[in-house]
């Protein structure tokens, strides 16, 4: 048999050729290994807490596993006893979301995840230098990054990124009830979705997609109040995020700052004090509560989110002491960690 292509085929499986090779390489800026390879080397890397710049302080150490990924803390703690202006938000399904931080200023996991390594108040340390030295200097780390090209800044990232994509929350009761198994849910625990999804609105911003719900718009609101009082200091604060500091650095280190919300990303008056709408998955694990912590326990996490979002609408959301229970029980069946 003979294959003969046309001078214009010839062309055009050149074109697709050299195409394919470019996005090859695109992707080659770390070399190719299996997803698992690199997810077993991020979770190395997210375990180890020698590497913060005081030898005892890692990923792990806020984000933990048996709070989903959280750290049970109003604000978290890091190097030398430091604290930020934030609440630790749990990890699990972090894969999944378009904006990162309560703020949404980052978007790409491979951005983030370098990010607490030298910020001040998280892992401390003077560069990302000083942290593949570090990598390199190790005998097991060097043998375990040797298998996916060698230590670096991309490798890095990519093995974190690839290891924070592996944390997925696993079925709670409201995924069996929502999969046909009626029993799974109590009747109070129904009543409370009933006033979830209906009277008390909460799905307006806490969605119920399909397939899979995720309780969050991806969106970012205000709380209702105290919107005024930072509206204030706006001007002094605008050229603090055009200096030459690192954004992160100054979202959590100054209260102020933090304070200004998604206005850090997108620089619309509309988005100041306004924070991301949180997964409620596992929230019964996720304890204290909202970007700063303010809120110790879910029942006034509740009473806040019903007081709020009465005054968001206008007119106050009556539910009696019985409804408000039957909510608060229904949040707390929609954890399964992992
Ligand atoms: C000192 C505590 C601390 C340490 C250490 C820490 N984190 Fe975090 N992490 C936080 C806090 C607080 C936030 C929320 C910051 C914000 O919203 O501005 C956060 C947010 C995140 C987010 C965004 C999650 C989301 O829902 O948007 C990711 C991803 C993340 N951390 C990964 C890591 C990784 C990877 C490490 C280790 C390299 C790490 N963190 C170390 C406290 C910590
Ligand atoms: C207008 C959108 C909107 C509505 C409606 C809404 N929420 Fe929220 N919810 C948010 C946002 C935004 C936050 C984070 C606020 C912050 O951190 O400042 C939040 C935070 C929470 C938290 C804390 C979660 C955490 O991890 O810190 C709980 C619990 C909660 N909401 C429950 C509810 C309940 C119950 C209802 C219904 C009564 C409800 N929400 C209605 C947007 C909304």
């Amino acid at each position: 048999m003979r294959i003969s292509l046309k001078p214009r085929r010839w062309l055009s499986c050149l074109a697709i050729a050299l195409a394919a090779l470019a996005v090859g390489c695109g992707q080659a800026l770390v070399p190719a290994a299996t997803d698992a390879r690199w997810a077993a080397l991020g979770g190395r890397l997210f375990a180890d807490t020698r590497l913060g710049g005081d030898g005892r302080t890692g990923c792990i150490s806020c984000h933990r596993p048996e709070h989903a990924f959280s750290d049970g803390r109003p604000l978290s703690l890091g190097v030398r006893g430091q604290t930020g202006t934030r609440n630790a938000p749990t990890l699990l399904d972090v894969g999944e979301l378009p904006h990162l931080f309560w703020d949404g200023r980052e978007t790409r996991l491979e951005q983030v995840v370098l990010q607490p390594m030298t910020n001040p108040v998280e892992m401390g340390l003077g560069s990302i230098d000083d942290l593949l030295r570090r990598l390199r200097a190790d005998p097991k780390y060097a043998a375990a990054f040797a298998d996916v090209g060698g230590v670096s800044t991309d490798a890095v990232a990519t093995a974190l990124a690839a290891h924070l994509r592996t944390l997925r929350s696993g079925d709670s009761a409201y995924d069996r009830y929502r999969s046909g198994n009626r029993d799974a849910l109590s009747p109070d625990e129904q009543a409370g979705l009933a006033l979830f999804t209906g009277k008390a609105a909460c799905s307006d911003c806490h969605v119920l997609q399909e397939p899979r719900p995720r309780f969050t718009d991806d969106r970012f609101h205000h709380l209702g109040i105290n919107d005024n009082a930072i509206a204030g200091k706006v001007a002094t604060l605008i050229p603090r995020l055009d200096g030459k500091r690192n954004l992160g650095h100054l979202v959590l280190t100054e209260v102020d700052i933090a304070g200004l919300g998604h206005f850090v990303a997108s620089r619309k008056p509309a988005d100041l004090a306004a924070f991301r709408t949180p997964s409620l998955r596992n929230v019964a694990l996720t304890a204290p509560y909202m970007h700063d912590g303010s809120v110790a326990t879910l029942e006034e996490a509740v009473e806040q989110e019903v007081y709020y979002r009465g005054i968001n609408k206008g007119r106050p959301l009556s539910m009696t002491v019985e409804e408000r229970r039957q909510l608060l029980t229904f949040l707390k069946a929609l954890s399964a960690a992992q």
